[in-house]
């Protein structure tokens, strides 16, 4: 089992991408050989401030090792490190079709209206990802719900040029985390926990401090009725089935379990103990972040040994993608 997964480097970690994807990566750890990266060359599809990038690089670094990335079990460093990456994606943009990337939604949603304005970065993302991925062999891809199309096209670029070429690369499945894991605002249950949310009101950041947590958590949204004691009487109460949803991930147990203790009772007696139960996670990553966030040259000794140990593990693959192309290098 490979499992290969990266994260764009976009600043402050929170409770969803914590819930819904880097704790599952901290789990695969014991699974099978992990490589994690931080997608910086992905950054190039939009604009940004080169300063920026270098500082949330680090600092997504420093989030992912509080939040239990083990650097001795798990190779962690950045795409931009191993060139491999880019040099694959290029070999790829031979096999891939413009109309599979015209098809992306994300593609879509993020150019809108103004696609002719848009960066060749933007609309190519898919191959670089298709490249991160296959690059390693990856077997297993963990990801969110909205990368499932993005693997998908992973998987059609490798298998034609399989076909085309002659057998380079493996098919990667995705691994989605199941539904309770999306986490949603606390201001909006029907928005998704988001960094770029106007309102800090909206999320738990993993470097809120327990007051602010408690706080956040007196204050998020909810309706007047009591919780229910079964989980299909959450349907149609977003906020409600949010913050269960969040108790549930966090607990691990069903949501049916979580409803047995609290159906009957209201928000008043729910909001302390989901507050609490947040805290006590939360705490010793922060702590740990806190204590690694300002130490740019070990984070730095982190991704270069990680890139080490990628570009060998890389170098196989792609040796054998330019020889089946006919390139000599
Ligand atoms: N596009 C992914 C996201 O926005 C990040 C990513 C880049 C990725 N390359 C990847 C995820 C390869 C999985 C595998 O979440």
């Amino acid at each position: 089992m490979r499992v290969v997964s990266g994260i764009q480097p976009t600043g402050n970690l929170h409770l969803g991408n914590y819930l819904g994807a880097i704790r599952n990566w901290v789990s695969m750890q014991d699974e099978g050989e992990c490589l994690y990266f931080l997608a910086d060359l992905h950054a190039l599809s939009m604009p940004y401030e080169p300063a920026e990038l270098t500082a949330n690089t680090r600092e997504m670094t420093a989030a992912l090792v509080a939040c239990g990335i083990d650097t001795d079990k798990s190779i962690l460093f950045n795409q931009a490190r191993v060139t491999a990456h880019a040099e694959l994606q290029w070999l790829l943009n031979g096999t891939a079709r413009m109309g599979w990337l015209n098809r992306m939604t994300q593609w879509k949603d993020k150019a809108g209206k103004n696609r002719e304005g848009q960066s060749v970065a933007l609309f190519s993302y898919p191959v670089l990802q298709a490249a991160d991925v296959l690059l390693y062999q990856a077997t297993h891809v963990p990801v969110g719900e909205d990368q499932k199309q993005h693997l998908e096209l992973a998987r059609d670029i490798a298998q034609k040029f399989n076909n085309d070429f002659g057998d380079v690369f493996t098919l990667p499945d995705p691994i989605i985390p199941p539904a309770a894991a999306r986490i949603m605002s606390l201001r909006d249950g029907n928005a998704k926990m988001s960094k770029s949310d106007a309102s800090d009101m909206s999320r738990i950041n993993l470097v809120d401090d327990p007051d602010t947590i408690v706080n956040k958590v007196k204050k998020a949204k909810t309706d007047p009725e009591p919780l229910p004691s079964e989980a299909a009487g959450l349907d149609g109460r977003a906020e409600a089935k949010n913050l269960v949803g969040i108790y549930s991930a966090l607990s691990n147990e069903s949501v049916d379990s979580v409803l047995a203790r609290f159906g009957g009772q209201g928000f008043g007696a729910f909001k302390p103990a989901l507050a609490e139960l947040m805290v006590e996670t939360l705490k010793p990553i922060s702590e740990r972040f806190n204590a690694l966030r300002r130490d740019a040259a070990a984070l730095d000794a982190i991704l270069v040994k990680g890139a080490e140990r990628a570009r060998v593990l890389a170098a196989p693959t792609l040796a054998r993608a330019y020889s089946a192309l006919g390139l000599s290098r």
